[in-house]
């Protein structure tokens, strides 16, 4: 396994009490496979992605319990520097969900997808500056050797995009965390996304988390998907059976909502209510309070139920 991940807990101590944003997840990820992590705003996805790489919010944010092994190597006991000089960019890189939060407006596209090379010793001098040639032209940066010294501003959104893909893939990570690296772009640039992030995990057998709302997104670049609610993981399998014949309340109702051509209703059916709390959520299923199938024991919190090989969901109704 390159990703294993158990019981994992992030709080963010905030002034109105501690927010379980990722409340004992427990994932892995194969050589060269793609797990997406899908779920509603606001359930814990970025924060899960970030938890792997140690990078939380300052001050307020703490892994307070489990484990995360890289390649059998466990990462929350590590050494804050030993994580930015051996992990970090290198080990496992993370397309940010917006991209200007990893592109500083400052400095040349150049400058800044040959820091991490630079930083994490893997090309100097000319190899750098091919190097860097390289991986623009492999995300489809057009004439990138006339462009190393322009700025942020002067590329395009999608183009954008992809230029923090660049930053993230070379290096060649054992694993990838791409935080909805499509969402802001048209269809015709997230195709292209979607086959850039193939093509690399074909190339490198790295394994990739993607993060996404997006059902369809997740169903044509995935292997398994996992489902969040949240801050817990509520339904988890191949990526057939999770569209096939989704197991959990949750998961049902995010296919439902997804519009399916010829569909003749006039408008999506959204899941009705709120997602609750974070601080101060529910003892028992968290979906409870929205579940059409909500029974007395859900006030309990329910176990999780294996439904064949590697499909498994949390639902009493299940049990
Ligand atoms: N820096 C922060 N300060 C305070 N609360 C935060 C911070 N970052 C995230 N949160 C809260 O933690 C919870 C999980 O947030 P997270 O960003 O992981 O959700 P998400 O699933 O990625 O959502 P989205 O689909 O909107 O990106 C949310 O309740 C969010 O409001
Ligand atoms: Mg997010």
């Amino acid at each position: 396994m390159v990703l294993e991940v158990h019981n994992l807990q992030t709080h963010l101590h905030l002034k109105r009490g501690i927010l379980r944003a990722v409340d004992g997840i427990s994932l892995s990820v194969g050589e060269g496979e793609t797990l997406g992590l899908v779920g509603e705003s606001g359930s814990g996805k970025t924060l899960t992605g970030l938890s792997l790489l140690r990078l939380l919010p300052k001050g307020s944010g703490r892994i307070a319990e489990g484990s995360i092994k890289l390649d059998g190597q466990e990462l929350t006991t590590l050494s804050d520097s030993a994580m930015a000089r051996d992990i970090r960019g290198r080990r496992i890189a993370m397309i940010m969900q917006d991209p200007m939060t990893s592109l500083n407006p400052v400095f040349s596209i150049g400058d800044q997808v040959s820091n991490p090379l630079r930083n994490h010793n893997i090309a100097h001098g000319a190899t750098l500056r091919s190097k860097v040639i390289d991986v623009l032209t492999q995300v489809r940066i057009p004439s990138a050797e006339k462009r190393l010294g322009d700025y942020p501003h002067q590329f395009s959104g999608g183009q954008r995009q992809r230029i923090v893909a660049a930053m993230a893939i070379g290096c060649t990570p054992r694993l990838l965390v791409a935080d909805e690296p499509t969402t802001a772009l048209d269809v015709t640039i997230q195709v292209q996304i979607i086959a850039l992030l193939r093509q690399i995990q074909a190339d490198t057998g790295t394994g990739i988390i993607l993060i996404t709302h997006d059902l369809g997104v997740a169903a044509s670049l995935c292997h398994r998907i996992a489902v969040m609610y949240a801050g817990r993981i509520v339904e988890t399998g191949p990526v057939r059976r999770i569209y096939k014949s989704p197991a959990h309340p949750y998961t049902q109702a995010l296919l439902a909502a997804i519009p399916r051509l010829g569909d003749k209703r006039a408008r999506l059916q959204a899941i009705p209510g709120q997602p609750p709390s974070l601080i101060d959520p529910p003892t028992g299923c968290r979906f409870a309070p929205r579940c059409p199938a909500r029974m007395d024991k859900c006030a309990e919190p329910p176990p999780t139920v294996t439904l064949a090989d590697g499909h498994e969901a949390a639902c009493w109704k299940l049990a």
